[in-house]
């Protein structure tokens, strides 16, 4: 088994603040508001065959979170594509991950901030997949979690922001302890949702691929390049509020997101099974993995 670097151990660079600093020295104090008050929002992208995958979308994106937390990152979206190129060329990635990010600084270190200087870091490193092969090959053991979507009144729900992946993280270790690979989350309304960090599909008995409409999750971009994906098919998408009792009229299904790609669900608890893939997705997978290396 290969021996796992702690992230803060590593060697290479970071871009930090407009330089690019030795990997080991990208620190930040321990009073800053990003840490204390969840003031940080972040990207997670791909780098297939030295391309960063939809990197203008992920940077207008950091923007546009950002914007809904309240501050402006002091580096627009195409000075962030160029600092996303020039540290994975510098960092010589070829198959990677890249984490572009943002956050309150120290000046203040209360609820209120407004005046904290705002810090952006991007760093990327070589990656494999997000679940394990086996886990891949078998299809995804999903646990309904115990948290819910918050609706869109009790959070920024389209920012991709640190403080809405506290309920994930502890739904996926709950998950996890159980055996599990991650948490299936409903909504606020008992709606299905999402997964801790990815977007759901269910391909359904009549050949249409069905997903729950964004309205208090993430509009993942691999959701939205998925979506675009099907249309080209001919596949017809539709758009919906689903309820988890419906997972029993799908044939298959699928989790996306930019670290997920697409991947297969296997089962949810021991109440509704996917055993074979079915040709949509196999035919989704594929064009996916043409896309993200043309
Ligand atoms: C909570 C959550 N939902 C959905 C997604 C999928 O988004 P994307 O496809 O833009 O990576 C992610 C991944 O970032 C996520 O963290």
């Amino acid at each position: 088994m290969n021996e796992i670097i702690p992230f803060d151990q590593r060697d290479g660079f970071i871009w930090y603040n407009g330089k690019f600093v030795e990997w080991k020295d990208a620190k930040v104090h321990v009073l800053n508001h990003g840490l204390h008050y969840a003031s940080c929002v972040f990207e997670g992208e791909r780098i297939y065959n030295k391309k960063i995958f939809k990197c203008d979308e992920h940077s207008t994106r950091l923007h546009a979170s950002a914007k809904i937390m309240g501050f402006k990152i002091p580096f627009s979206v195409e000075e962030l594509n160029k600092a996303k190129k020039e540290i994975s060329e510098k960092q010589n990635i070829v198959d990677g991950y890249m984490r572009a990010f943002a956050w309150r600084g120290s000046e203040k270190m209360a609820v209120s901030a407004q005046e904290n200087k705002i810090h952006v870091a991007i760093a990327c490193w070589t990656w494999p997949p997000y679940y394990s092969e086996e886990s891949r090959r078998a299809g995804l053991k999903l646990k309904f979690a115990r948290y819910k979507r918050p609706s869109p009144e009790t959070a920024p729900i389209a920012a991709k922001a640190a403080g809405l992946y506290m309920i994930c993280t502890i739904s996926k270790h709950e998950a996890e302890r159980e055996g599990y690979n991650d948490a299936l989350m409903l909504d606020y309304r008992g709606l299905l949702a999402e997964a801790t960090g990815a977007n759901l599909f269910l391909v359904m008995k009549n050949g249409e691929l069905h997903t729950p409409l964004p309205d208090c999750f993430l509009n993942g971009i691999t959701r939205l390049t998925v979506i675009d994906l099907a249309k080209k098919r001919g596949i017809k998408i539709v758009e919906r509020h689903i309820k988890p009792e419906e997972l029993s009229d799908a044939v298959d299904a699928f989790l996306t997101g930019s670290a997920a790609e697409i991947t297969r669900i296997g089962s949810v608890e021991d109440k509704f099974h996917y055993p074979t893939p079915s040709q949509i997705t196999l035919d989704l997978m594929s064009d996916y993995n043409q896309l993200v290396r043309s």
